[in-house]
């Protein structure tokens, strides 16, 4: 797709280097501390940009430094951000230690993300009206994800939904206006209350998505790669082997590029999706892994 617009969140992340995960109640020693520009909806909309996408974003920050960061670095990926509201509020953090094998573990504080209604979106229509897309993800308040939802289909824009943080169960009002909804396995298990460990598990609950309005299921398997599941069949796209780093973003990366390339073909959108998806898990932070359009390109070849 051309254009697209990203509602959701922005944080900056306090990326933590273990040796190891911490069990409950014991203490580690970090290795190393860097601070990335981070946060769902920020690292779809960086990585739209990069990977050549019109791309706007509607969205909240603190009047801070971190604020004031995270929009540069927006920019520099030639996002449009005048949808992105200053609030009295602290931008939003993200405490992120990741371990030697790339697997993190993430812990938010909202912060001005929380503060992002409907009123801001309806403020916003204009965004919405010029985009083909738009793109949503769950670290900002669920009634401002649906009066977006609702607005983006009255208007006949497509509407992909990455269901992050996972919140249990979603509106079936919700479900109805996604064209796309692209979750994990795990966050797959939680919306549908189903096992979703082997191909077979995650088709079935997928189905039930489907059952409740869902256009199409992208399911993002890690190193297994990545499952998409239509009312007419599915398809399993396997991932380019690489060295994992660090996993962050690697899962915004996937959603960012298959918009990018989505033009009603699944296959060509899911083996793009998967190379973007491999070149940010084999580098470290969230937007500093996210590669360009060039980048992917050369990947593939
Ligand atoms: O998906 C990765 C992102 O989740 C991080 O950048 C962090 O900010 C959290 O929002």
């Amino acid at each position: 797709m051309k254009k697209a617009v990203v509602i959701g969140s922005l944080n900056l992340d306090y990326s933590i280097s273990v040796a190891r995960m911490p069990q409950p109640g014991e203490t580690v020693a970090a290795e190393s501390l860097t601070l990335n520009p981070g946060g769902k909806g920020a690292n779809q909309a960086y990585a739209l940009g990069r990977l050549g996408c019109k791309t706007a974003m509607i969205g909240a920050v603190g009047r801070d430094a971190a604020g004031e960061r995270l929009l540069a670095n927006l920019e520099s990926a030639g996002v449009d951000c005048s949808g992105i509201l200053r609030r009295d509020v602290p931008t939003g953090q993200a405490f992120i230690p990741v371990d030697q094998k790339g697997e993190n573990a993430i812990i938010i504080v909202h912060g001005a993300n929380e503060t992002l209604s409907p009123a801001d979106v309806e403020a916003h229509r204009a965004l919405i009206e010029a985009a083909d897309c738009v793109v949503m993800q769950l670290e900002i308040p669920l009634p401002t994800v649906l009066a977006a939802a609702k607005l983006a289909k009255s208007r006949g824009r497509t509407v992909i939904l990455d269901p992050a943080p996972a919140p249990g169960e979603l509106p079936e009002e919700l479900l109805r206006l996604c064209d796309f909804i692209k979750p994990n396995e795990t966050e797959l298990s939680l919306l549908t209350g189903m096992p979703a460990g082997s191909r077979a598990e995650c088709e079935a609950a997928a189905k039930t998505l489907l059952q409740k309005g869902v256009g199409t299921v992208l399911v993002s398997l890690g190193s297994r790669g990545a499952l998409a599941v239509t009312p007419h069949g599915s398809v399993l796209m396997p991932p380019p082997k690489v060295k994992a780093v660090d996993s962050t973003s690697a899962g915004d990366t996937f959603t960012a590029a298959f918009v990018s390339r989505w033009d009603g073909g699944l296959e060509p959108a899911l083996r793009y999706a998967n190379a973007a998806a491999a070149i940010a898990v084999s580098r470290r932070g969230a937007q500093a892994s996210i590669p360009s359009a060039a980048e992917v390109e050369d990947f593939i070849q």
